[in-house]
C-alpha cells in the first residue's frame, strides 16, 4: 500500500524552521499543501526560512511567534484558515533539560496545551505530534512496537509521554478531534540539495552532529559512549532513519487525518539498527576522510539498542522508511560543505 494523494491543505507547521520541521515544509511544498510556519528561533534562524523557498521554488507563510501566546495562535489560525497542525516546536536536548526542567515542561506542555486550546477556540481538529522513541524508556523488545510499554528516564522524555497522555485525553473529549503522534526514532541526514542542514545553537550532543565535526575537523575525535553493551560490536545501536523520509511520514499522517478520529501513535523508523562505530565508518566513506574516535565509559542513561518495529505505519499509513545511513551520511557530508 502507498499513502494516498491527499487533496491540498493550509497546515500550520509549529517549529517549522528547525531541522526536521524545515525539511516538513519542504515535502508539504512539495506535496501541494499550503504552509504557515511559526517558530521563534530559539533554536534555528531565519536562514532555513529562505532554505526551504530555495530547495522547493515554492513561499510559505512565516510568522515569528512563540507557540505558548495563545492569543497569536488563534489568531494564526482564523486568520490563515487553518485545517490541519503538525506540532514540532519544542526543546529537545536531553541533557539541558535535566537541568532545566521548569523550561521544557513551560515550553513543551505549556505550548501544547495552548496550541491544543487555541484550535478548539479556531474549531481546528486536526493535528499531529512530534513524539520521540525516547517514549519506550529502556525498551525489554526490540524492534519496538508501538505496544511496548512506556516511561522516561529525563524531563525531555518526560514532556513527550505527558503530551501524548494529554492527546490521548483531549481526542476523548470531542470525537472532532483526529491526533497522530509519531514516534521518530533517530533522526539524521539532510535534503540532498545541501542547502538545509542541521544548525543548532550550541554544541552538538548527538551523534551523526559529532561524527561529522570530526569529519570537518572542528574537533580531533569522537568518542564513542561504552563498547561493553550486548550488540554486534558492543557500541550503542540506533535505528537512524533519514529526514527526507522523515518529512514523507508526516504527508502520509497528514493525509491519513480525514478519514479518522481519536489518538494514535506510530513509530516512524527504519526498522533495522546500526552502531555506533557502522555509523562512524558509514561516514567515513561519504567524506572521504578518516573519522578518529575514542572509546570511553558509557553515557548515563543510554540504552543498549533502539530500533524499530515500522510495520504499523506501512499498514495504516502506507509509509515506510527507504533511505539508509550511508545516503544519510552523503547528505549530511554534502550538507555540511556548503554550510
Ligand atoms: P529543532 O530544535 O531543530 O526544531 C524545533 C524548532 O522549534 C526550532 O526551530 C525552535 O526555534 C522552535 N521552537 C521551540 N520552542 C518554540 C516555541 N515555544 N514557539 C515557537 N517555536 C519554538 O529540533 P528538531 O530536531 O527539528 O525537532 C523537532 C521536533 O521533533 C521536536 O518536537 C523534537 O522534540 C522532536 N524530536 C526530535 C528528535 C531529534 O533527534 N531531532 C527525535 C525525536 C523527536
Ligand atoms: C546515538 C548513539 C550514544 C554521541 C537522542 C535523545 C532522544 C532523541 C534522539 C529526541 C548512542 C552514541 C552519541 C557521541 C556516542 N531525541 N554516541 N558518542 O541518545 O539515541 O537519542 O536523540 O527525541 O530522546 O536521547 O541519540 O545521537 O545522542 O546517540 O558514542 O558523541 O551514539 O551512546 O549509542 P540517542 P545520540
Amino acid at each position: 500500500m502507498s499513502p494516498k494523494s491527499s487533496p491540498s491543505q493550509r497546515v500550520l507547521l509549529t517549529g517549522g524552521a528547525g531541522y526536521i520541521g524545515s525539511h516538513v515544509a519542504v515535502d508539504l511544498l512539495n506535496a501541494g499543501h499550503e504552509v504557515v510556519v511559526v517558530d521563534n528561533f530559539v533554536n534555528s534562524s531565519s536562514d532555513s526560512i529562505a532554505a526551504i523557498e530555495g530547495a522547493t521554488g515554492k513561499s510559505l507563510t512565516f510568522i515569528e511567534a512563540d507557540v505558548t501566546d495563545r492569543a497569536k495562535m488563534v489568531d494564526v489560525l482564523t486568520g490563515h484558515d487553518i485545517s490541519a497542525v503538525i506540532h514540532m516546536a519544542a526543546l529537545k536536548a536531553v541533557g539541558e533539560s535535566v537541568e532545566k526542567p521548569l523550561s521544557y515542561y513551560a515550553n513543551n506542555i505549556g505550548g501544547l496545551v495552548t496550541l491544543l486550546d487555541a484550535m478548539a477556540e479556531a474549531e481546528v481538529w486536526h493535528f499531529v505530534f512530534s513524539s520521540s522513541a525516547t517514549v519506550y524508556g529502556d525498551a525489554k523488545e526490540v524492534p519496538i512496537p508501538e505496544s511496548a510499554p512506556l516511561s522516561a528516564t529525563n524531563p525531555y522524555g518526560q514532556t513527550k509521554l505527558m503530551a501524548e497522555q494529554i492527546l490521548r485525553d483531549t481526542a476523548i473529549s470531542d470525537d472532532r478531534w483526529s491526533i497522530l503522534a509519531l514516534r521518530y526514532f533517530n533522526p539524521v541526514g539532510a535534503h540532498p540539495s545541501g542547502q538545509i542542514s542541521e544548525a543548532p545553537k550550541g554544541k552538538p550532543n548527538n551523534l551523526m552532529p559529532s561524527v561529522m565535526a570530526a569529519a570537518k575537523g572542528d574537533i580531533d575525535k569522537v568518542l564513542v559512549f561504552g563498547n561493553d553493551y550486548d550488540t554486534v560490536d558492543g557500541t550503542g545501536v540506533r535505528d537512524y532513519i533519514h529526514v527526507m523520509d522523515l518529512a514523507s511520514g508526516h504527508v502520509a499522517a497528514l493525509g491519513s487525518l480525514v478519514d479518522r478520529s481519536g489518538f494514535d501513535a506510530y513509530n516512524l523508523g527504519l526498522g533495522s539498527g546500526v552502531s555506533v562505530l557502522e555509523l562512524i565508518a558509514a561516514a567515513e566513506r561519504a567524506s572521504g576522510r578518516t573519522i578518529a574516535y575514542d572509546i570511553v565509559d558509557r553515557r548515563p542513561g543510554d540504552v543498549a539498542a533502539s530500533v524499530a518495529d515500522p510495520s504499523r505505519a506501512l499498514d495504516e499509513l502506507g509509509w515506510s522508511a527507504k533511505l539508509g545511513v550511508d545516503q544519510a551520511c552523503e547528505d549530511t557530508w554534502r550538507s555540511q560543505k556548503i554550510a
